[in-house]
């Protein structure tokens, strides 16, 4: 074959895809104020347990959905055991707010919004599931370690300890294999979605749950405003 004849672009593989569909949705959530500000150590803890707080309602919402999906050909795959947060966060929001956190946690605006999206997508459309799936759970695994390092300096957690555990997986070993596994699964979807178009309504999906994200720290950002 002539190699000077331009060879048509292989098609990116699922995980690429998504991976690049929100980039820059990922700087934008990163680059965030209220994550600025908390990471830059321009807030206390109490905007940090305030933060872990929504985590664990958004969190209820991917988990309490995780169980009807086990079976599920497209979602399946993804529920893992390991994975679980729930249990981590209760764990370190009675450490950050005491014994009777549980009475006094309340719901942003955003965060509502965000586990209720993320319920109905558990209810009703797996392929929407897996997409906010994959932004919390490949995020924790990633970015979250560098918080879980800044929150254990900032404000004196022992190491993966009480606090924290939320960003420790305890039954990960080797977090960048299992990353690997995981995008294989991503490229699997291929299979399991032959639709292109029902593939590109995942993508968008990924894309809304990175703006209920930035939504949920824009909310955070109005009730902590850092003193500049
Ligand atoms: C300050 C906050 C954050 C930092 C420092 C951060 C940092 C990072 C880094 C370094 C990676 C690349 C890891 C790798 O290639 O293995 C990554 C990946 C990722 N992050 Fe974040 N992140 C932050 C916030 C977020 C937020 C708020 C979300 C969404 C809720 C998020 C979702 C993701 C996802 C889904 C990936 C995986 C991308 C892929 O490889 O497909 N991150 N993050």
């Amino acid at each position: 074959m002539d190699s000077a004849i331009p060879q048509p672009t292989a098609p990116l593989s699922f995980s690429t895809l998504i991976r690049t569909a929100s980039h820059e949705q990922h700087t934008e959530a990163e680059t965030s104020t209220f994550m600025s500000d908390l990471l830059g150590g321009r807030l206390g803890v109490d905007a940090y347990a305030r933060y872990t707080e929504q985590l664990w309602f958004v969190y209820r919402a991917l988990e309490d959905g995780a169980e009807a999906l086990r079976e599920d050909p497209v979602a399946g795959p993804f529920i893992k055991t390991e994975l679980l947060r729930v249990a981590e966060l209760e764990r370190d929001l009675a450490h950050l707010r005491g014994a009777d956190w549980r009475e006094r946690a309340t719901a942003l605006p955003a965060t509502a919004a965000y586990a209720a999206r993320v319920e109905e997508c558990a209810r009703t459309w797996p392929g929407g599931y897996v997409a906010h799936h994959y932004t919390r759970y490949l995020g924790d695994l990633s970015g979250g370690q560098i918080i879980r390092g800044r929150a254990e300096k900032a404000w004196g957690f022992a190491r993966k300890g009480d606090g924290v555990r939320f960003y420790v997986f305890e039954g990960i070993s080797n977090p960048a294999a299992f990353k690997r596994g995981y995008r294989e699964l991503l490229d699997r979807i291929e299979v399991t979605v032959p639709d292109q178009l029902e593939r590109h309504r995942i993508v968008d999906e990924c894309k809304r749950a990175f703006a209920l994200n930035t939504a949920v720290f824009q909310d955070l950002a109005t009730e902590f405003p850092h003193a500049a």
